[in-house]
């Protein structure tokens, strides 16, 4: 696909001024974020999903800052137009704005991405600001907040009743007071997302918040179906099967060779007859 002009935080602001919605898809490696890329995506997350799809954990509390650096260069070599956010790990920017303001640093300096990602609302608003203030675009991420799992108490749908409703609005524009360039809202019920997003000059993007929102971001495995094919989730709509696809693909390899079917003469090299002849005086061993 024939891509436009790189993606910035001011083009995506525009975008939601102009009323047209942002695409956003996390990508963990080369291959996936290229293809993202070439499908035309305009914001490509390094989330730290990654350790539930990509390394196996069953939360993404085990993710290291040394893991989002190596996966975010990887990503950003594959990448020209679409806007490279890495998430900031459980407990990167909680320690002191010091603290946060190293492990932003490395995270753009080593991992050479574009901007970060950081959990949580008001709370955090200062530490957001410095970053801002450092030149690190920040995307805020409210709502249900995978880092705070084992507080939350699981996976639930945030924002039901009108005291969750009031904090997470007032969370929203402290994040905009404090520089974020756009919002995540996970997991919240659509009113509530609908509202926050015509309440904000920064776009929202959602996963599971309804059709209300400025932009939709899923999970690479979740919409692709790869290697993440547990009960299916009621915010994810499945485009294609990959899991499917490369088991059928793979069981058939081995079976191509436990039968010798696989490789084919059209599979190997030959040397010129001639040497055959000097190897082996004309009977080439089988
Ligand atoms: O890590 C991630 O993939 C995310 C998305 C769910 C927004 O934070």
């Amino acid at each position: 696909m024939e891509r436009q002009k790189p993606v910035t935080t001011s083009r995506m602001r525009k975008m939601k001024k102009d009323g047209i919605p942002i695409s956003m898809i996390t990508a963990y490696d080369y291959p996936s974020a290229r293809l993202a890329e070439e499908a035309g995506i305009d914001v490509i997350l390094v989330g730290d999903s990654l350790g539930n799809v990509v390394l196996g954990y069953e939360s993404t509390l085990p993710v290291t800052l040394d893991d989002m650096i190596y996966h975010t260069r990887a990503v950003t070599r594959a990448v020209s137009a679409a806007f490279v956010v890495t998430d900031m790990p459980f407990m990167t920017y909680h320690g002191g704005t010091d603290t946060a303001l190293a492990n932003a640093g490395r995270i753009m300096r080593e991992g050479m991405g574009k901007a970060v990602k950081m959990e949580g609302g008001k709370e955090i608003a200062d530490t957001v600001a410095a970053i801002v203030r450092a030149g690190v675009p920040v995307m805020g991420h409210i709502g249900f907040t995978p880092q705070s799992l084992h507080q939350i108490g699981g996976y639930k749908v945030q924002g039901k009743n009108s005291a969750q409703a009031e904090k997470m609005l007032e969370d929203a524009k402290a994040l905009e007071q404090a520089g974020a360039f756009a919002i995540v809202l996970e997991l919240v019920t659509e009113e509530l997302a609908a509202r926050i997003t015509g309440e904000l000059d920064i776009p929202t993007i959602g996963i599971g918040a309804g059709a209300g929102c400025d932009g939709q971001v899923l999970v690479f495995h979740d919409l692709l179906q790869y290697g993440s094919e547990g009960p299916a989730k009621k915010f994810v709509k499945t485009y294609a099967n990959l899991g499917q696809q490369i088991r059928e693909g793979i069981a058939q390899y081995v079976k191509d060779v436990k039968n010798r079917c696989f490789p084919g003469d059209e599979h190997s090299f030959h040397m010129d007859h001639d040497v055959v002849e000097y190897l082996y005086g004309g009977t080439k061993r089988s």
